[in-house]
């Protein structure tokens, strides 16, 4: 068993993940992604990417970030988009609301009060103005979990989205707002994508890209964060069609945490019970991370919420006509909403193994290895030379530079043999490459597997056709 502390702190000593600003003192909710992480952010984004549009039915977009102010006022986002927040008197701290409410549940339940548990968690699932979750803090008797303190002030809304002013007037006619999620960049170019592609219902539009929210609580690392990167899908489909749709996506997004190699017991399906204002059915996938069930991706059924209210704020009709049927109709949308870092997240921690295997004299010791699919590790194939004399430092060099054509491939020299092994097993290399004294007898390498530590000869002549062959679908 490992804790969150021990994915954090192997993601800062390996170059996966630091603090954002950190010589400042660090800037909560914020993290900066070092070089080995960047290769496994962008290994996940590149996977999905294919997976999502390297059909005949998606087209891709990168929209911007700053968006025409009317677009968070039709989405519901200047209206909506608030969580509850509360502050404690005595401690100052400040939480939002549901999350303490939650938080009290949890305790009840490990508690063994589960009745008073259940009966909560059903009012807190029918509480939407601020007094509703005041009033349950208050029934419950819940205090604040740092101080004890139970002396709250009201519960306010907070908007979580990030303003900022367009132009070098900060007057109320220059705001803007960072995009708190990228769908609203795939509703406004319904249209030009669909016309410009000559799609036809059903299709869809993928986009990757940062959204913010102005969280009130960061918590877990990478999973409640301010700054983030989605990977979400709008699927326009003829309505009345959208629940067979919604099925569809909901079984292929599980599929593909499959195929990217999580273990299907840390993920589970979660209903949604209260359904945002623009939803007619929704499910989570959740992700047992190591302080519990999270949500990584969210399937939607959004109606024609999005595209009618566009319609409705810019003056713009946003149909679909369907010439063959003679039919017009504003189509419904089915919505998969992926974050990027949080499954980055939820792939880090799946990865992650200690277990016990031989050192280079037999003696049995513990390996920490993150054992990534292929396609995702950020480092496919390491090199090293078995000691940088005789010729081994040359040769292996020169097998370097052939793998580096193709993947990202790294070069080791320093340390004894079994702690190279180690260092690549805990930054997930599935393959290490060794030139040693019989290199230079019969021309030949050792190709170590990180899983199962067996090593094979192969021709080093052969190096590059063998990682090829074992990275095809890579
Ligand atoms: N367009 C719908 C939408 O944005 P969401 O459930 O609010 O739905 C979708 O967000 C996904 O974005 C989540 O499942 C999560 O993976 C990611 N996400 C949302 N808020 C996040 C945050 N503060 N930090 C990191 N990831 C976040």
């Amino acid at each position: 068993m490992y804790n969150l502390d021990t994915i954090i702190s192997l993601a800062k000593r390996r170059g996966l993940v630091f603090q954002s600003s950190e010589i400042y003192g660090g800037l909560n909710g914020c993290w900066d992604f070092g070089p080995l992480g960047v290769e496994l952010l962008k290994n996940i984004k590149e996977e999905w990417w294919k997976a999502m549009t390297y059909r005949e039915d998606i087209e891709g977009i990168d929209a911007s970030i700053l968006m025409h102010p009317r677009t968070w006022e039709a989405s519901g986002h200047i209206s909506q988009f608030t969580d509850p927040m509360i502050d404690n008197k005595q401690s100052k701290l400040r939480y939002r609301a549901d999350n303490l409410i939650e938080e009290f549940i949890d305790k009840l339940r490990k508690k063994k009060k589960n009745d008073k548990a259940d009966e909560l968690e059903k009012k807190l699932a029918s509480a939407k103005e601020p007094e509703d979750y005041y009033n349950l803090i208050v029934e419950y008797e819940i205090s604040d979990p740092v101080s004890g303190s139970k002396e709250w002030t009201e519960v306010r809304h907070f908007n979580l989205m990030f303003k900022t002013f367009i132009g070098p007037v900060e007057d109320s006619s220059a705001v803007v707002y960072l995009r708190p999620e990228s769908a609203q960049g795939i509703y406004l170019n319904f249209k030009n994508v669909m016309d410009t592609a000559r799609q036809k219902v059903p299709f869809g539009i993928a986009q990757i890209g940062k959204a913010f929210r102005n969280e009130i609580n960061t918590k877990n690392f990478l999973f409640r964060t301010r700054e983030f990167e989605q990977m979400e899908m709008q699927y326009f489909v003829k309505p009345g069609t959208e629940m067979q749709w919604y099925d569809y996506w909901k079984q292929q997004r599980w599929d593909w945490y499959i195929k990217m190699g999580i273990n299907p017991s840390s993920l589970k399906f979660k209903a949604h019970e209260k359904l945002a204002h623009y939803a007619n059915r929704a499910d989570d996938i959740e992700y047992f991370f190591p302080f519990g069930w999270g949500e990584i991706e969210g399937i939607h059924s959004r109606t024609d919420y999005d595209l009618s209210r566009h319609q409705e704020f810019s003056g713009k009709k946003l149909e679909y006509v369907d010439t063959v049927n003679q039919e017009r109709f504003t189509p419904f949308v089915v919505e998969t909403s992926g974050g990027v870092t949080r499954s980055f997240m939820a792939f880090l921690c799946d990865a992650y193994k200690e277990e016990e295997a031989p050192d280079a004299n037999g003696k049995m010791e513990m390996r920490a290895i993150l054992k990534f699919s292929h396609k995702l590790a950020p480092i496919k194939a390491a090199v090293f030379p078995l000691v940088n004399k005789d010729g081994m430092p040359e040769k292996a060099e020169l097998i370097y530079k052939d793998l580096q054509k193709r993947f990202k491939v790294t070069y080791d020299t320093s340390g004894a043999i079994g702690r190279r092994y180690r260092r690549q097993d805990e930054i997930g290399t599935p393959f290490c490459i060794t030139v040693d004294g019989q290199t230079f007898e019969d021309d030949t390498v050792t190709i170590r597997d990180r899983d199962s530590m067996v090593q094979e000869r192969i021709s080093s002549s052969r190096v590059t056709e063998y990682i090829n062959e074992k990275l095809i679908n890579c």
